[in-house]
């Protein structure tokens, strides 16, 4: 294998789909996992090779090891449902999956998509500029038509969408895990107006919905290790607590599944309240 070394992510928001890999990683050792993602090792192990060369890097990764150790249980869970909703509405018709804010995601690699669907992948460039390489180097191989899109959600994204091949008549997939969360209210609601407009009927849109709680510390810490901006922790972030309304009057055919009803297949800890869950939304 030729040893590349790829810029990492060491702050920024970028620098979180690291700590996804890494629960990734530890989902993946476990005889019981809920799915299996060997590029995830091969993130990380680059991821780490960076920081620790860096002066307070090895702090730094381990306060990153750390978190994904706190968020591990919901977010291996909710990395194992995506995938099934991502399989489900591929054999529901959706020729066209597109995940805003990718990070280090390998579903292109790893669910068996076929050839013909499309599945773009949006992040910020630097993200791309981590992982793209480090495919490279392993000569990943996706199973479906994967198409990286560097840009930045707060700004006008859907002309690059397009130039890459995306086709608004078809139906079409969209994946938000992780990413509105780190958005304004108003940036995240641009979004999803975005999203709107390029949404043919049968399209699907999988929204989390988190407690309406305050933010909790864990969240607080994760914004500190990537030295986000602290303003922003002030901000109502993401969609809100009333996205399934906003979907509902935009044309959308909404269903809420708890959290505690998704996970019951699964032998994991529920660490959540019955207001959480996923909200499934079908463009009518
Ligand atoms: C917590 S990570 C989740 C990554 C991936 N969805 C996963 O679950 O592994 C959040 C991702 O959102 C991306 N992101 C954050 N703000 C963004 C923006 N304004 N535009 C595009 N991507 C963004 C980050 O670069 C990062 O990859």
């Amino acid at each position: 294998m030729v040893e590349t070394r790829p810029e990492v992510p060491m702050a920024g928001v970028a620098m979180t789909a690291i700590g996804v890999a890494v629960v990734r990683v530890l989902e993946s050792d476990r005889p019981d996992r809920l799915y299996d993602d060997p590029l995830a090792q091969v993130f990380v192990d680059a991821a780490k090779r960076g920081f620790v060369e860096t002066e307070d890097g090895g702090e730094r990764w381990a306060k990153l090891e750390a978190l994904a150790d706190v968020f591990y249980e919901g977010r291996t869970l909710s990395v194992r449902l995506v995938d099934d909703q991502v399989t489900e509405a591929v054999e529901q018709g959706c020729r066209q999956v597109v995940v805003l804010g990718a990070g280090l995601d390998t579903r292109a690699f790893r669910l068996g998509l076929p050839p013909d669907i499309r599945f773009f992948e949006l992040d910020l460039p630097e993200l791309f500029a981590f992982k793209e390489p480090i495919l490279t180097s392993v000569q990943a191989v996706p199973t479906c038509d994967r198409r990286v899109v560097g840009i930045d959600l707060r700004a006008d994204w859907a002309e690059a969408l397009r130039v890459n091949g995306f086709r608004p008549d078809l139906p079409t997939h969209w994946v938000d895990e992780g990413v509105l969360g780190y958005l304004s209210r108003a940036e995240a609601l641009r979004v999803a107006e975005t999203l709107t407009e390029l949404s043919t009927p049968g399209s699907r849109f999988g929204v989390v919905r988190f407690a309406a709680d305050e933010r909790p510390a864990q969240y607080s810490d994760l914004r500190r290790l990537v030295r986000a901006d602290p303003e922003g922790e002030r901000e109502l972030r993401g969609l809100g607590p009333d996205a399934q309304q906003w979907l509902e009057a935009h044309d959308w055919h909404t269903t809420f599944r708890s959290w505690a009803d998704l996970i019951a297949p699964f032998d994991r800890p529920n660490e959540n309240s019955t207001d959480v869950g996923f909200i499934v939304a079908v463009r009518t």
